[in-house]
């Protein structure tokens, strides 16, 4: 673990668990990071500013005594320096404050405006944690790519027995580093994502395709992109914009994505092909806009695509990592272990289209991500965040 010259802001709140902050301030420290401490009002009453400006060995903002006039300058300073953003410990306020976008003191501010991943280590009774309003919070902060870690069971403070202690600094430092290490671990690798849906013409102006609206596919090029890989996106229609920084191909149907697939694979090291792809086109496309045959029943004869991810899979290169996606609605296992197979892949990601948070064109995914080792089931969450977990274990089978 080496975090020499990582800029880390500490978010510190008002519970019994802020003695434990001191010490994972002392380990990022040892392991090479810059910390800065932000405490809020309730948070000094427990432990005091001076021990977090001792150890962490740079002045630590606090409340006390400041106008707002001063966060707007301050926040705005630590937010950008960042490049995590952890809470240790996170009351149920807040979450709930992060969850609603108050800002009404230095913390609330600057989590708010910053961009870097944050990471939340809650720490409270376990009646908060458990009450409809904290899960609400705790769902649209993870849906909006908020990290957390623990809390974990246990012997609290209030004397209850239950979930509520924060995590040990020891596993909030770990999981800080593997969050600031994902930065380069995919340096010098070829990526290339399919994303989106194919169209198939049947004349000039219709064409059938499928709801795919290339989130998914975008959310693992980003991701791939941010943790230092040269990404290749092979995208078919799609409803959201192109992720900056990555090679963009377009392509509009199946044959179009057979072709540039097979000019592209062989240089990539890993393939992830999310693309929906038409399984079946239009035999006969007309050149003229089909005319309505009045009181006639239109019949069109459909003929079956190539399947592009068999064919990557029947030519794999030596050193390549091959995976698929399987959107199911019914035997979901069943069926993803048997494309697994078919297509000769390394990993299917599989989820059933029909749960909701899950499929084409939200913002969150619940998936199972399957090898011939196993499977993984894995929570609903965001695209983004999947992505990442995607990438992780796609890192493992490559070692
Ligand atoms: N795929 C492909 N070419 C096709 C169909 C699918 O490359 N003609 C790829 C998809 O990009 C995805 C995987 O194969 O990675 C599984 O796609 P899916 O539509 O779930 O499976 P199909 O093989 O089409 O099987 P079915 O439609 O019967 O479920």
């Amino acid at each position: 673990m080496d975090l020499t010259g990582r800029k880390i802001v500490l978010g510190v709140t008002g519970g019994i668990a802020a003695y434990k902050s001191a010490e994972l301030v002392s380990r990022l420290r040892h392991l090479g990071a810059e910390v800065h401490v932000i405490m809020t009002r309730n948070a000094t009453e427990f432990v005091s500013p001076l021990t977090f400006q001792t150890l962490s060995a740079n002045q630590v903002v606090t409340d006390t005594f400041q106008a707002p006039e001063y966060w707007n300058v301050e926040h705005v300073a630590l937010a950008r320096l960042a490049e995590v953003f952890v809470i240790a410990p996170a009351t149920a306020n807040i979450l709930a404050k992060m969850a609603a976008g108050i800002a009404d003191d230095m913390l609330s501010t600057t989590v708010l405006a910053t961009k870097a991943p944050v990471l939340a280590a809650p720490a409270m009774n376990t009646g908060m944690w458990t009450a409809e309003a904290t899960r609400a919070n705790v769902k649209t902060l993870r849906e909006r790519g908020v990290l957390f870690i623990g809390p974990d069971s246990g012997m609290l403070a209030c004397g209850d027995e239950g979930a509520g202690r924060m995590s040990e600094p020891e596993a909030i430092a770990e999981e800080i580093c593997r969050i600031l290490n994902r930065a380069a671990d995919m340096a010098g690798l070829r990526v290339l994502v399919t994303a989106g849906a194919t169209r198939e013409r049947l004349d000039p102006v219709r064409f059938i395709t499928n709801d795919s609206s290339g989130k998914m596919g975008f959310a693992l090029a980003e991701a791939a992109r941010d943790r230092g890989a040269e990404v290749t996106v092979v995208c078919g229609s799609v409803s959201v914009p192109v992720p900056e920084g990555v090679r963009t191909v377009r392509i509009e149907s199946a044959q179009d994505l057979y072709d540039a697939m097979i000019r592209e694979a062989p240089e990539q090291d890993v393939i992830i092909q999310a693309a929906a792809v038409c399984d079946y086109r239009v035999e006969k496309q007309s050149a003229t806009k089909i005319k309505k045959a009045e009181g006639q029943p239109l019949t069109l004869t459909l003929t079956e695509n190539p399947d592009v991810a068999m064919a990557v899979g029947r030519n794999r290169k030596k050193g390549q990592t091959l995976v698929g996606f399987a959107a199911e609605t019914d035997h979901v296992q069943k069926n993803a272990v048997s494309k697994l197979k078919k297509k000769n892949l390394d990993m299917i990601v599989a989820n059933d289209v029909t749960a909701p948070g899950a499929g084409f064109n939200v913002d969150t995914n619940i998936a199972t991500l399957i090898t011939k080792e196993g499977s993984e089931a894995l929570p609903l969450q965001t695209k983004r965040q999947l992505a990442d977990v995607i990438l992780d274990r796609i890192l493992a089978l490559r070692t």
